[in-house]
């Protein structure tokens, strides 16, 4: 991250939005969570849509969105504390009521905190391929974790998923149109041609494909069916392509 003019950088593209006076920063981090359900009213005192990214990394989309939609309150969730820390603090310094920052798995969010059909928006941008056959269970996109998502939404909710990692797409799309209405996008977002997250922007500049979807929970099937499909579905045990790691060291 480079700082000229005030304006902060990543691989020489602007983080969304500036410090305001220190004054009217905000706490986004959300330390004690339950141990049962979220009440998101209670985590952000008022009744609004609900965005989720789940391995936001430095929450640089979330904070774009939280900027751009302050009708919607965001939650960004990440194993990592240390690019939890990153995101935190320039969420802070941003004064952003609508947004919260937890080191947690995304999985454990959907399954173990999040009420039923409450959230508006899911967003996962790159989740971590796990090359080292001995990680690939820690793969986040199961389709145990897609059967979570589709519960976690609202009838009609979206569902993003973004990757660079060509066998994680194959899988992909093999099993999310299962759950979701699935539409995969021809080009780069039209919000952010340079990339809504930091990966994003690595990987557009290192002229990877990027493949995106924007998808839509079916309506037609039912929490039950969710976790019938989601069991009869094979696991994410791709070959991930070693030779791609060389970019998980910058992103
Ligand atoms: C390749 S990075 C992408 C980060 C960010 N979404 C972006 O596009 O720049 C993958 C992120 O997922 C996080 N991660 C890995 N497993 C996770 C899990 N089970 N739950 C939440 N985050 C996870 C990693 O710590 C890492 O920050």
């Amino acid at each position: 991250m480079s700082h000229s003019q005030g304006i902060e950088r990543e691989f020489g593209v602007p983080f969304p939005g500036a410090p305001v006076d220190a004054s009217k920063w905000t706490q986004t981090a959300l330390k004690a969570m339950p141990e049962g359900h979220l009440s998101w009213h209670e985590l952000f005192g008022r009744d609004a849509p609900v965005v989720l990214d789940l391995g936001c990394g430095n929450g640089r989309y979330l904070i774009g969105s939280a900027l751009a939609r302050p009708t919607h309150d965001h939650l960004g969730t990440d194993i990592l504390p240390v690019v939890i820390r990153y995101a935190r603090k320039r969420g802070n310094q941003r004064g952003l009521p609508n947004l919260k920052f937890a080191v947690l798995g995304g999985r454990e969010l959907l399954e173990v905190h999040t009420p039923p059909h409450t959230v508006s928006e899911i967003h996962c941008y790159h989740p971590q391929p796990y090359y080292d056959p001995a990680k690939v269970h820690l793969r986040l996109i199961t389709p145990h974790f897609l059967a979570l998502v589709h519960r976690a939404l609202v009838p009609g909710g979206l569902f993003v998923i973004q990757t660079d990692n060509p066998g994680y797409w194959k899988y992909i799309r093999d099993v999310v149109p299962v759950f979701f209405e699935f539409r995969e996008l021809p080009s780069r977002w039209p919000d952010s041609p340079k990339g809504r997250t930091r990966r994003e922007i690595i990987a557009t500049q290192k002229k990877l494909p990027v493949f995106r979807a924007e998808c839509v929970a079916k309506p037609d099937v039912t929490e039950a069916d969710a976790v019938a499909l989601a069991e009869a579905l094979p696991p994410p045990t791709f070959d991930a392509d070693r030779r791609l790691r060389e970019l998980d060291r910058l992103g």
